[in-house]
């Protein structure tokens, strides 16, 4: 083709592309059959591959994710992204109303929208180019995102006007996306996500923008970050200003003059939210002119002419078909509610712990009573309580078996304990959930080797103990279920790398009782080998801080075992270090760190380290790391919708961290 031509014909199919891009995201109305829009993506791929010159940065064909990176930029925000105070009731809402009132003058508007749950990113656009989009992080510095974004198709990559803007929104995951996610990874017998915002936020924060462009993310627009020359002089002549240069807004926002109404339409969506195709935690109230925003002004973390109410935990009613018994990996009998599957806040549920048999007679819970689900943290299903004038005579009571459900030897009753024990340690439940454990995150964190593939492994007797991890092969595995020479040549890299792991992992696998992940931890540090722990006494153990004489018991019974070290040997043979090869324990006189010797708490959300390796960074420096917020406490490092432990921080007069200040400090 004619390169004049080509130029052409290249500039027409990325208008048209772009414009049926924005009817079908944007505007929900699409104009043209799918099938006519991939032909013409196909055709305006293969030019722009042909004529290179004219592949602009707005072309549709950016969207689908391109080169794989190394790390995500830091983006510091010109104008800080500010989370919300929250509001739980009637109450908070009217509280809000009065020192709105009180703080200015003439009549107030507020503006209603619905809180979609998903995570805040910022937008910037150029001369009407979209070239920059980063997360909140901790308000001040974010990440950037910019290619993964692109593959979010109502987020216009050209705007209708030539304008330099930036704006804000929430990412988030359809609901039906989120699904059809979950579906495909059970199916792999991978971890699904707990809900579509952490599957919103795991997508956008992949290094592969290929994985985001696979993912169906959607985005509202919910304000502009700096009105400047926009001539806009209120909230929602902000929102339609938005619309018209092509962002996608939420439609269900409302203007209000009284808090009454606003308090009328809040629970309106109380009820009306399980049927929106994404999920909302909440509603935002904003006062609606620009002016009044600014006499109101902001506190360090939030604007005072906003507030997010936040909808209690959601509870749904279902039947308890059954109560089924499982074998934990120390014996204990958890009986689990199977439930008539239900949707609780953005997942299907079919089962909940019950914990134990006192929960049960405290809840007076029988198989085919009509029950109350939530999640606790929005995350972990449990049952609130049963609805007794729903019975028909025809719900069953449930004891207790008095045999293990698995090997069928008596179950006990441990001095002090609730649950009753399978003590029988040929127990296959219990020996399975050993192995189970014995791969997972803090202990030898092997990829790929989930419960399933352990379940089968386990079942076919390819393993009976953890040592025979390290001698399966190629051809064992390649005759399992859904084991593909790929996944299999993955797996055994995954076991085989995690020989070197560091003492601790290996100790907290082998699941000694009462040592758990830190205790591990501190074993390891203190004797540095298997060899010197094993011959420890009990004396040498109690001598350490966090070691009581339980746990000291525990262990010194557990190396007393000859089983144990013919263990340990047939794990030396296969290459498995028995080393620590952390950092030494810090004493507070050896650090000249910020950290050392104070109690600090991790409270939130922590968007750039997990929990556990902030914890271990921390402590590496000669920090404590506390559970709870006291007078003793030196410093909290607050991550996103920190909740009571901030509030009790702030009381205290704590000093207060985000966790990009940590990083910078750490870093130092
Ligand atoms: S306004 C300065 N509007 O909720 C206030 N936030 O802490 C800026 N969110 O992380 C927020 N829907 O990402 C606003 N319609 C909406 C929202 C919304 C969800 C998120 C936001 C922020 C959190 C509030």
């Amino acid at each position: 083709m004619d390169v004049k031509l080509a130029e052409s014909r290249i500039k027409e199919l990325q208008n048209l592309l772009n414009q049926y891009n924005y009817e079908y995201h944007v505007l929900d109305k699409p104009s043209v059959p799918d099938a006519e829009y991939d032909q013409l993506l196909k055709e305006l791929v293969a030019l722009e591959e042909q004529f290179p010159a004219f592949k602009t940065t707005d072309s549709p064909t950016q969207r689908v994710g391109g080169a794989v990176l190394d790390a995500f930029k830091k983006v510091e925000h010109r104008t800080p992204m500010l989370s919300l105070g929250n509001a739980f009731n009637e109450t908070d809402l009217k509280d809000f109303d009065r020192r709105v009132r009180q703080s200015v003058g003439g009549d107030i508007a507020y503006v209603c929208e619905l809180k979609i749950d998903g995570l805040a990113v910022s937008l910037r656009y150029e001369n009407g180019l979209f070239i920059q989009g980063a997360t909140r992080g901790d308000g001040t510095i974010g990440e950037d995102i910019t290619a993964n974004l692109k593959t979010i198709k109502s987020i216009p990559l050209r705007l209708s006007e030539a304008v330099t803007i930036e704006v804000r929104g929430e990412a988030f995951m359809p609901k039906k996306s989120f699904e059809a996610l979950n579906a495909m990874k059970e199916e792999n017998g991978e971890e699904p996500f707990a809900n579509p915002r952490n599957a919103a936020a795991g997508s956008l924060r992949q290094l592969d923008p290929k994985i985001a462009a696979s993912r169906n993310l959607d985005l509202f627009l919910y304000s502009i970050a700096d009105v400047g020359a926009t001539g806009v002089t209120s909230h929602s002549q902000g929102l339609d200003y938005l619309e018209k240069l092509g962002f996608k807004t939420n439609q269900e926002r409302r203007r209000f003059t009284t808090i009454e109404e606003v308090i009328e339409f809040v629970q309106g969506w109380t009820e009306k939210r399980p049927h929106l195709p994404y999920e909302i935690d909440g509603m935002v109230i904003k006062v609606d002119s620009l002016d009044q925003q600014e006499e109101l002004g902001t506190t360090a973390k939030s604007p005072r002419w906003a507030i997010a109410y936040k909808f209690p935990a959601e509870e749904v009613v279902t039947i308890l078909k059954d109560i089924e018994l499982s074998v934990g990996r120390t014996g204990v009998i958890t009986p689990t509610a199977i439930l008539e599957p239900v949707r609780v806040a953005g997942t299907t549920v079919q089962r909940a712990s019950l914990h134990n048999e006192d929960l049960i007679r405290e809840k007076d819970i029988k198989i085919g009573d009509y029950v109350v689900i939530k999640k606790a943290g929005d995350i972990i299903p449990e049952v609130v309580n049963v609805l007794p004038e729903r019975r028909t005579g025809e719900e069953k009571d449930f004891h207790m078996p008095t045999h293990c459900p698995e090997c069928e030897s008596e179950l006990v009753r441990l001095e002090e304990e609730v649950a009753l024990r399978c003590i029988n340690p040929k127990c296959p439940a219990q020996i399975r959930e050993g192995l189970i454990h014995f791969v997972s995150r803090d202990a030898m964190n092997i990829d790929g080797l989930g419960e399933k593939v352990i379940s089968q492994l386990f079942q076919e007797k390819l393993i009976e103990d953890v040592a025979d991890i390290f001698k399966l092969t190629k051809e064992q595995l390649l005759g399992l279920e859904r084991m593909g020479e790929k996944s299999v040549t993955n797996l055994l890299t995954a076991i085989e790398a995690s020989k070197q792991n560091s003492l601790e992992k290996l100790l907290f696998g082998l699941g000694i009782r009462h040592v758990g992940a830190k205790a591990a931890k501190t074993l390891a540090q203190q004797f540095e080998t298997m060899n010197r722990l094993s011959q420890a006494t009990r004396d040498e153990l109690t001598a350490i801080n966090e070691i009581g004489e339980k746990m000291a018991d525990s262990i010194f019974t557990y190396f007393e075992n000859e089983e144990v070290h013919e263990l340990l040997e047939e794990l030396v043979e296969a290459g498995v270090n028995m080393e620590y090869k952390g950092p030494k324990p810090v004493s507070v006189a050896d650090s000249d760190s910020f950290f050392a010797g104070k109690t600090v708490v991790l409270t939130g959300k922590l968007e750039q380290l997990s929990r556990n390796e902030a914890k271990d960074r921390l402590e590496a420096l000669g920090a404590k790391v506390a559970g709870s917020v006291s007078k003793k406490t030196d410093l909290v490092i607050a991550g996103e919708e920190a909740g009571s432990k901030l509030t009790k921080a702030q009381e205290l007069g704590i000093e207060v961290w985000s966790e990009e200040k940590m990083l910078l400090e750490l870093e130092k």
